[in-house]
């Protein structure tokens, strides 16, 4: 059965929205332990649009299940991990202008900068992932490297158009999943996972770890809607 991380960076993107202190992602982190999660996963992202320092502090004191942190392979984020020293770090690219994180860390083309990345994070015993494709190419490296885990983006299955297009995505994810177990790494996946579409990625042989966010987050803003309004509006009349 995977292990669920719940990312919590869209907590933080509303508190950003208006530069508040809410709602707090370490609150949220709580709730999400409350509920089951079995890891917290934050993006510290160089520009700060969501999860800003102080949270990553605050959250590597607090929380009690595995701290992931997705970072990406630039000196500043390295040091903020080695100093931090979440459980797992997980390394994925990084654009100022998209909107989220689009493709999977190419580690083949930037191997020199991945290996001394994992090399510093190694020496300062934190746990290892790599975000990528799940292509042949890409998982040969991440085994080259000897990294603890390899997350695979499951952006492009989220994203397919029909029902084939998604079938076939299944299956290369299915075909990377396989060479991530054979090497014997953890295997993980992520992005763009629903309420609607998790169910076949979650029963990957060999699955451990699914890694959401956007769509938790989503669904908790709605669920939790009615009893808002109705605490406001029972103040209001009070
Ligand atoms: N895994 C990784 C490595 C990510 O970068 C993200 C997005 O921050 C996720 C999982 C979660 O994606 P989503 O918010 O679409 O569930």
């Amino acid at each position: 059965m995977s292990s669920l991380g719940v990312n919590i960076d869209h907590v933080a993107t509303l508190r950003q929205a208006r530069r508040t202190v809410e709602p707090d992602p370490v609150w949220a982190a709580a709730l999400a332990e409350l509920g089951g999660a079995d890891a917290i996963t934050v993006h510290l992202r160089e520009d700060r649009r969501h999860i800003q320092d102080r949270d990553l502090e605050v959250l590597r004191q607090t929380v009690q299940v595995k701290l992931n942190l997705e970072a990406a392979i630039s000196p500043e984020m390295i040091a903020i991990a080695c100093r931090v020293k979440p459980d797992q770090v997980t390394l994925v690219p990084e654009r100022r202008e998209e909107v989220t994180t689009e493709g999977g860390l190419d580690i083949v083309a930037h191997s020199l900068a991945v290996a001394e990345a994992v090399k510093r994070l190694r020496d300062a015993g934190i746990a290892i992932s790599l975000f990528i494709d799940p292509s042949a190419r890409q998982i040969d490296a991440a085994i080259e490297l000897g990294v603890d885990a390899v997350e695979l983006h499951t952006g492009s299955y989220a994203n397919a158009m029909n029902p084939q297009d998604q079938h076939a995505r299944l299956v290369e994810l299915s075909r990377g999943a396989a060479m991530v177990r054979l090497a014997s790494l953890q295997l993980a996946a992520g992005h763009g996972l629903t309420y609607r579409n998790v169910e076949p990625v979650a029963k990957l042989n060999g699955m451990g770890e699914l890694n959401i966010g956007h769509s938790i987050v989503s669904r908790a803003v709605l669920v939790g809607f009615t009893q808002a309004v109705r605490e406001m509006k029972a103040l209001i009349h009070s």
